[in-house]
């Protein structure tokens, strides 16, 4: 028997000061389309940008329904549609931001768990990393430099060969 460790890195911004010029307006976007968010279920708004190698943003929010599971994430509605554009191209950097209006987001929101698979899927898929930047309202920005820092053990195409 053997037990092992994992360990993941990741980086903190104190705040978008912290980010470089172009990073600051991929967030930015990001908090604009979040804002448009369909939430009326949860009033949970968020908002993601989606920055390819060809320089092209594609964004999206999340969009709420009234028969719950038939909504969807911000960070699906922006990679798929960039992926609907542009399927032979990679990803290189997803931006979250999330709001709420009940109350203050001020910590970091870190993509749900399937948004962590679809974005493994398509880091497998390029063979190259996606830098994913996180963050709430206000406060801290996270930013990991891989998937495989959000989704140890990570269930990939490999398996099904
Ligand atoms: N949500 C996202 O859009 N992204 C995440 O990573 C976490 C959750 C949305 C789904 C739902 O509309 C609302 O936030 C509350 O869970």
């Amino acid at each position: 028997m053997h037990s092992h460790q994992i360990s993941t890195k990741f980086t903190v911004f104190e705040s978008a000061e912290e980010l470089s010029d172009s990073e600051k307006e991929l967030l930015q976007k990001a908090i604009e389309v979040r804002d448009h968010a369909y939430a009326p279920y949860s009033d949970f708004k968020v908002g993601a940008s989606v920055l390819m190698e060809t320089n092209e943003v594609f964004l999206g929010n999340n969009q709420e329904n009234a028969a719950y599971p038939s909504g969807i994430c911000a960070e699906r509605v922006a990679i798929w549609s960039a992926m609907s554009s542009l399927p032979n191209r990679k990803i290189k950097k997803i931006f979250i931001s999330a709001r709420s209006g009940k109350t203050m987001v001020n910590r970091p929101v870190a993509p749900c768990g399937a948004c962590r698979q679809a974005i493994a899927e398509y880091e497998t898929k390029q063979v190259s990393n996606i830098e994913i930047f996180f963050t709430g309202e206000i406060g801290k920005i996270v930013k990991a430099n891989s998937i495989k820092d959000l989704l140890p053990w990570m269930f990939d195409n490999s398996m099904l060969t």
